[in-house]
């Protein structure tokens, strides 16, 4: 058997020791010495932990700090202002480096320019932007005035944008004009021009990126250029509070309304900073670390944004995609910056496993000495792969599991300390209290038994609530195991070793390529079609993309008929969950059913739709209110659809 134990070498200079397990006995002294640590405090904190309005917790109570400082101006103050913050590259071949005296400027005049077009602390600000340095200079400009911004994916749709917008009532959504796509520019300002009117923004930031044409609205749209550039660089970022909201983050949920995640600000920079560092093991004086993440997901904000600013990282900024100009565009990066740290997810692994193991041969990938994971379960072969062909056959990898809500990782290895099982997240890093609670909500004691797993202690970097829905937040999160324990949502189950396997969601939550979709968003995106009566949507196991969503709709027998049919129209009702939620949502397979197979009362029974979907033998159908529908299913998923 192969030992993945960390070398020698690799655990004398890991910045996460052994030690920090045993520290961590002593929960609030552990996170309190971590918030001294990593944050420099405006406003020393006195309570560590407030628990006493539980499940709503407050962390380092009393402190203040700004979280824009803290990733920015300290550095410069510590004299490192001519450090690389961030080597951009283009997704156009124009690449540009950042340093932290320069990301000050940009975060200052920024700051600036918000204030002067009325943007003030509390008012939130929808970030609708391409991976570009303007995004991170957007967000670290309203974390400094603390306006909570609310980052929308760029790839959702303007019917997705514009519920966010409303949601979060955001006062100015920040856009570009374009996007470049695979080497072409591609229309951005144009979604939000559908999304603003009737919402409470009544200002749009654009930035410049691709020239292409956008309608303009004197009253309403600004440029970036315009107020940016010509505001003044001076910026005294004031003190907030350990608790004042930092963003909202809006995830999929079991039900078709979007949960807006809230995260505060003390908490969630100590957690960011601390697994940062400890976890990815940045040494910020020596590594490139690169996360390929989107800044519209919270690997993005956590691991782009704050944890890595805050530590002094330099790090990469890709625009692009892993296909485009080529398909080896990761490894020319990685050779040409000397990436050291390369986090990146699953899907993107898979992927690159399909397109062959001579393409990163081509590159000097020596550079890189650790590699994490995120955003599903990777399987031991991709693990495997990842480890032989990029990292060296020695690179350790770090599976994280975490979740928008938890806001930062909290289980996985630390690279310096544990030997590594391929395929698990393997535990709760210190100062995270996890467990696995059978159906009737006890632990499980036994290797292999299944369960849910539950994180029994709050954590630093925690959801504080769903933005305007206490009740949500608690029915959601605490309520399935009682109050003393928040329910993740995923499956899970120990080996032997004790280490954790996550086996994916039970609830009505798939993951397509490491993105989180709601079962329910999809079936009413679907029926808000004229010609879909009923809807139903399951997440498939899919080879590359982990599952994939497959739909089951019912046509309405009356109303409009006479439109597309067959192939045609099902590619219409594919383009049309596209346009109401974004092209990740998309169908991958749609069939046109008669029947769906439901119990007596009324709910559909998605694991046997699920069975169909991955092409099983389909299950216990005793429950069924008319069994024979499966059959009729079953026959027509014989018949290929979609693409
Ligand atoms: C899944 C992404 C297995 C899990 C940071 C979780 C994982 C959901 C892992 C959260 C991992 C994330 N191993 N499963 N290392 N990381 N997941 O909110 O189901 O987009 O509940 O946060 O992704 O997805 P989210």
């Amino acid at each position: 058997m192969t030992d993945y134990a960390p070398t020698p070498e690799f655990t004398e200079q890991a910045v996460g020791q052994a030690s920090l397990y045993d520290e961590a006995a002593d929960h609030e002294a552990f996170w309190a010495a971590r918030a001294t640590e990593y944050v420099t405090w405006s406003q020393d904190f006195g309570t560590t932990l407030d628990w006493s309005d539980a499940p709503f917790a407050k962390w380092f109570v009393g402190g203040e700090l700004n979280a824009s400082y803290n990733c920015v101006d300290r550095h410069v103050e510590a004299g490192n202002g001519d450090r690389v913050a961030l080597h951009v590259v283009g997704a156009n071949g124009d690449d540009r480096t950042i340093t932290y005296a320069d990301l000050l400027r940009e975060v200052s005049k920024a700051a600036n320019a918000l204030e002067s077009l009325g943007v003030t602390k509390g008012d939130r600000v929808a970030i609708y932007m391409p991976m570009i340095p303007e995004a991170v200079i957007a967000m670290l400009a309203c974390a400094r005035i603390g306006a909570p911004h609310s980052v929308v994916f760029g790839g959702f749709s303007s019917d997705a944008l514009k519920a966010r917008i409303e949601d979060g009532e955001a006062k100015l959504v920040i856009t570009s004009d374009g996007q470049f796509r695979k080497g072409k520019a591609m229309p951005l300002k144009e979604a939000v021009d559908r999304a603003v009117p009737g919402t409470t923004a009544g200002k749009v930031l654009v930035v410049k990126r691709t020239g292409i044409d956008v309608e303009w609205d004197d009253e309403r749209d600004v440029w970036w250029h315009e107020v940016v550039d010509s505001a003044s660089d001076q910026h005294e970022a004031p003190a907030h509070d350990s608790e004042h909201p930092l963003f909202i983050l809006y995830t999929s949920g079991t039900t078709g309304k979007p949960k807006g995640i809230l995260h505060t600000t003390g908490g969630y920079l100590t957690q960011c900073a601390y697994t940062n560092a400890v976890v990815h093991d940045v040494h910020p004086e020596t590594d490139v670390y690169w996360c390929t993440a989107d800044i519209g997901w919270v690997t993005g904000h956590s691991y782009i944004v704050y944890g890595p600013l805050a530590n002094g990282a330099t790090q990469v900024l890709f625009e692009g995609t892993p296909d485009s100009p080529h398909q080896g565009v990761f490894w020319e990066i990685v050779e040409k910056y000397k990436v050291s740290i390369l986090y990146t997810a699953p899907t993107a692994i898979r992927t690159f496993m399909k397109w062959g193991a001579d393409i990163p041969a081509k590159y000097d990938l020596s550079s890189i000495r650790v590699l994490g994971s995120v955003g599903e379960p990777i399987n031991p072969e991709a693990w495997r792969w990842y480890r032989e062909h990029i990292g060296g056959g020695s690179a350790p990898i770090v599976d994280t599991w975490w979740q928008t809500e938890t806001g930062a990782i909290m289980n996985s290895p630390l690279p310096g300390v544990t030997t590594l099982e391929p395929g698990s997240s393997q535990r709760p890093i210190p100062g995270i209290s996890a467990e696995i609670l059978d159906d009737e909500g006890q632990p499980l004691t036994e290797p292999e038994q299944v369960g849910y797993l539950v994180l029994t202690k709050p954590w630093p970097s925690m959801l504080r609530g769903i933005w305007g829905d206490p009740e949500r937040y608690k029915d959601t999160y605490w309520s399935r195991f009682g109050p003393e324990y928040y329910f993740a949502g995923d499956g899970a189950k120990y080996d032997a070793d004790g280490n954790i396997w996550i086996l994916g969601r039970v609830d009505d939550v798939m993951n397509v390529s490491g993105h989180r979709l709601s079962t329910a968003e999809i079936e009413s995106a679907l029926v808000s079609h004229p010609r879909v009566a009923e809807a139903a949507v399951v997440g498939a196991s899919d080879e590359t993309t982990g599952q994939a969503v497959v739909a089951f709709a019912i046509l309405r027998q009356d109303g409009e008929t006479g439109g597309a049919e067959g192939d045609e129209l099902i590619q219409e009702l594919r383009n049309h969950v596209g346009q109401q939620i974004g092209p990740i949502a998309k169908p991958r397979q749609i069939m046109i059913v008669d029947e769906l197979p439901k119990t007596r009362s009324g709910k559909i029974m998605r694991r046997l739709l699920k069975d169909v979907a991955e092409n099983r033998e389909v299950g216990d159908v005793t429950t069924l209110a008319d069994s024979s529908v499966m059959n009729l299913i079953k026959d027509g998923m014989a018949k290929p659809s979609g693409d």
